[in-house]
């Protein structure tokens, strides 16, 4: 597993003296936007920075790592804003060419968390959106990164990201149970995901019990 750090000291996320971390407000702000657009994103990206953020800290990363993953998983879908409900909503499966415009909103996220401050500030957090939807074996995207290529971050939001998903009622599928998805996630360990980021994500997370907390029925997510 990849343990490329994630920010520089001087990019570090926690300002001196204060209890939250400073790129918190921004990512707030981005995220309101978001719920506006569509609150069923809203909910699961929160269940999905939640996630991550346990399975980053049982991995053992440093505080830092933790909140800047945190803080990705909670934007990795902002991009989605701007793709048309026509392709989110839709409860078939993607043609080609809606795939090819689905398939942008990481690095249109990406832009997006880059310019909501200095480029210095958020890009820990940019650069983990982007590779969001990259996979183990190198057939995902943008940048068609494999293995240890992928920072360990994005592997750990894939991974929470898929979950998640399965997890919840979704336009074009029901709600799997916490035993479905685990084994799902097991299948595709070594294909779609870091063999090693899924068993820690199995050893974090041993029950979910969605009943206390239903994700609103969502799109493409
Ligand atoms: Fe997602």
């Amino acid at each position: 597993m990849t343990t490329t750090p994630l920010a520089t000291p001087a990019e570090t996320c926690c300002s001196a003296g204060s209890a939250r971390p400073w790129p918190t407000a921004s990512a707030r702000r981005i995220r309101r936007g978001l719920s506006e657009r569509s609150p069923s994103l809203h909910h699961h990206l929160a269940n999905v920075a939640s996630l991550a953020q346990a399975v980053s800290r049982k991995h053992g990363l440093p505080e830092v790592d933790v909140e800047w993953i945190r803080i990705a998983a909670e934007l990795h879908d902002v991009g989605k804003m701007a793709i048309p409900d026509t392709i989110l909503n839709k409860p078939g499966p993607l043609s080609n060419d809606e795939w090819a415009v689905m398939k942008r909103h990481t690095v249109i996220g990406e832009r997006i968390i880059r310019s909501s401050r200095s480029v210095a500030s958020m890009a820990p957090a940019a650069r983990l959106v982007r590779s969001s939807h990259e996979r183990y074996d190198g057939t995902g995207y943008p940048d068609g990164l494999c293995a240890g290529e992928i920072d360990v971050g994005a592997s750990i939001i894939a991974v929470c990201d898929a979950y998640d998903a399965m997890r919840s009622d979704r336009v074009y599928h029901k709600a799997r149970s916490h035993e479905d998805a685990i084994a799902e996630l097991r299948r595709c360990a070594g294909t779609q995901f870091d063999p090693a980021v899924v068993e820690l994500f199995c050893s974090t997370i041993e029950r979910d019990d969605r009943t206390q907390n239903p994700t609103p029925t969502g799109g493409k997510q």
